[in-house]
Formats: structure tokens, C-alpha cells, sequence
């Protein structure tokens, strides 16, 4: 049996995990770092950083008890080393290294983006590819194709803000607290979707795989301070009741989701695809899931979307790495981050 231990912190999680070659989970640590940023409503990346290096070898102790094996157990290291904050990247790659080194173990990369597709896979134990993958977080809104669980080819992605993004700066005009997309998601339960009619931007260019969600923004802006005002949104927020912000949450957040549905349909006519994957923070959006799995019926299509658990940022979905341990897909020691890189 192979084990490998994976280290997840591109961004606010520290999260390490140990996964079998069958893709079993025997242990799994996520330290989430929401309280501290909470403050600053949004990731401050020196902050990240310095609690991830805070976090890690308690995180990997925690990981390696609950597994309940050795160190010297393990067959290889994975570590995401792209996409990321460059400052939590390298937290992550020097602990992996460090214990390659001290443990004479092979060191893997884990491409974070390949990784949240390669979620549903865990999930589901069955073999999604090739298919069409879908990333929704809070730094990509991507539509790729992807061949094997390690072959993708960029089909089409924003244009401005990450839909992850658009949630927590709506959330923050909102006056929501960090992290912005399950308040939001919260807040919108009590609202009328159909309040406000928000922009569903790109929508009538089906051949155009890309979305934007600057316009949807300024339009939730423009409704709490009217344009050309200068008042902070979330002063103006202060002001409304909780119906009328959970009117604005849940008019946002209907706009948004038929944006993310809507391209993905247009993609899987585009491209014929017969399997959709979806991964990343956004992905564990009720509405989003609801209004996904309701289109996709018509289709005829197959849709895996990460559990709830496994869409947000953790070490489960580096299981990836087993793939490249048996394509014998090592990294040298002298392995680089690559903050805005996809492989
Ligand atoms: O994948 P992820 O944990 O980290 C990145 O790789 O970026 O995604 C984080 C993003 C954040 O923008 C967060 O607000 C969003 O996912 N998110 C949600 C929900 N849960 C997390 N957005 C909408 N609804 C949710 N329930
Ligand atoms: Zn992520």
C-alpha cells in the first residue's frame, strides 16, 4: 500500500492530510485562519503566511496521530506549489522539502487548481475523466478540459474578479462578516431572489467561454449608494433593514450562479463533453449546487460536484499526487512555488 502525506497551504488554510493509493482517507487536519482576517475582511497574505508557518508541524503532527502511522511509514510528500500566495506557497514547499530530506522520502507537486477537480473523484471513487472542470474559488473562475486528472487544457476563465472574489467583496459591501461567501449565502436565504435584476454579463455570447463579474459588482454598489456617490456601500448598508440586505444577498447571488451555470452549459454544448466536475469554495453554494444539478438534467450529461467538505481548501483532494507517484512524476529538491501558474 502506498501513503503519501499532503501539505494544502496556497492560501488561508493550513491543511495537511495522509491518502492511501485507493484514496483513503486515513487522516485529515484543515486549520482554517478566517479569525484572523476576519478583522481586515479579506486574506492579508503576510498574515497567511506567518500563521501557516505557526500552523504546520502542529497541523502534521495532528494529521500523522489521527492516521495513526509513522513518519517513516510514508512513501513520498505532496505539496501544492501553484497557484497561490507566494508567501503561504512557500511555508508549505519548505516543510515538504524539509521532511524529504530528513525522511529520505521522493517529493510530489500538487497543482491546486487540478487538485479541487480531482476532489470529486475521491468523493465519488469513480473515474471522471476526461471531462469538462469547473473551478470556482476565491482566486479562479475556470472552465478547463481536462483529460486525465493531470492533462488540462485552459478553456476559458474570467476576465476581472474570481466569482469566490465577487461574493466576498459583495458580502463586505453588504456590511457581511469574512469570510464573505457563506454569510452571504446566509443572509440571502431570507431574501427574494428576484428583488433586484442584477446583470448576468457574457450570457448572450455562448461562443465566448469567460466570465465577468465586475458588472454584477457596480450594480450591487450602485443600488446601496447610487453612482457617482463616494459613501462607503457598507455605511449605506448600515442604514437598510435585514429583508432589504437579504433581498440584495439573494438577487446577487441568483445573478452570479446563473452566470457560473449558464457558461458551464454553454461550455458543455461547445465542447460535447459528457462529464461535468465542479471544485473549488463557490462550489459549495447551495443555490449554486440546486440551480447546477436542475440544468445539467436536460443535458444528458454526468455531474460530479466536491462535496460540500472537500470543495473549500483542504489536503484530501492533494490526493492528486498519488497519480503522479505512479506515473513516477518525482520533483527535485530544488522545486519552485509558482503563485500564478497553472501546469
Ligand atoms: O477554494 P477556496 O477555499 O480557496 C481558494 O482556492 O480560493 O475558495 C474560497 C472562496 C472564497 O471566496 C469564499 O467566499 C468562497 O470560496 N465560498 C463561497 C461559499 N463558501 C466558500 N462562496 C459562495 N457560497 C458559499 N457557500
Ligand atoms: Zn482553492
Amino acid at each position: 500500500m502506498t501513503r503519501i502525506l499532503t501539505l494544502e497551504t496556497t492560501c488561508d488554510e493550513t491543511a495537511a492530510a495522509v491518502i492511501t493509493d485507493s484514496l483513503e482517507v486515513l487522516g485529515s487536519v484543515v486549520a482554517s485562519q478566517d479569525k484572523l482576517h476576519q478583522q481586515f475582511g479579506g486574506v492579508v497574505p503576510e498574515i497567511a503566511s506567518r500563521a501557516h508557518l505557526e500552523n504546520i508541524v502542529p497541523v502534521i503532527d495532528e494529521t500523522m496521530r489521527r492516521a495513526g502511522i509513522l513518519l517513516s511509514d510514508l512513501d513520498a510528500i505532496a505539496v501544492a506549489n501553484t497557484p497561490g500566495l507566494a508567501g503561504s506557497l512557500l511555508v508549505g514547499l519548505s516543510a515538504a522539502k524539509s521532511l524529504c530530506v530528513a525522511l529520505q522520502k521522493p517529493l510530489l507537486a500538487v497543482n491546486h487548481l487540478q487538485a479541487h477537480i480531482y476532489a470529486c473523484k475521491i468523493a465519488f471513487q469513480e473515474n471522471p475523466f476526461p471531462c469538462l472542470g469547473l473551478i470556482v474559488s476565491g482566486g479562479h473562475s475556470s472552465l478547463y478540459c481536462c483529460t486525465t486528472p493531470i492533462d488540462f487544457t485552459p478553456l476559458g476563465g474570467t476576465i476581472d474578479d474570481a466569482a469566490g472574489e465577487a461574493f466576498d467583496k459583495v458580502a463586505a459591501m453588504l456590511g457581511l462578516p469574512y469570510p464573505g461567501g457563506p454569510s452571504l449565502q446566509k443572509a440571502a436565504e431570507k431574501g427574494n431572489p428576484n428583488a433586484y435584476s442584477f446583470p448576468r454579463s457574457l450570457l448572450e455570447e455562448p461562443e465566448r467561454l469567460a466570465f465577468s463579474f465586475s458588472g454584477l459588482k457596480t450594480a450591487v454598489r450602485y443600488r446601496l449608494v447610487g453612482p457617482g456617490k463616494t459613501t462607503e456601500p457598507a455605511t449605506a448598508a448600515a442604514g437598510l433593514s435585514e429583508q432589504e440586505i437579504a433581498d440584495i444577498a439573494a438577487s446577487f447571488q441568483e445573478a452570479a450562479v446563473d452566470c457560473l451555470v449558464g457558461k458551464s452549459i454553454q461550455a458543455l454544448r461547445k465542447t460535447g463533453m459528457k462529464t461535468l466536475c465542479i471544485g473549488g469554495g463557490v462550489a459549495a453554494n447551495l443555490r449554486f449546487r440546486q440551480k447546477m444539478e436542475h440544468a445539467v438534467q436536460k443535458e444528458r450529461v454526468r455531474l460530479l460536484i466536491a462535496p460540500v467538505a472537500l470543495c473549500t481548501d483542504n489536503a484530501v483532494m492533494g490526493a492528486i499526487a498519488i497519480e503522479r507517484f505512479n506515473a513516477g512524476l518525482f520533483e527535485p529538491l530544488d522545486l519552485n512555488i509558482h503563485p500564478g501558474l497553472i501546469r
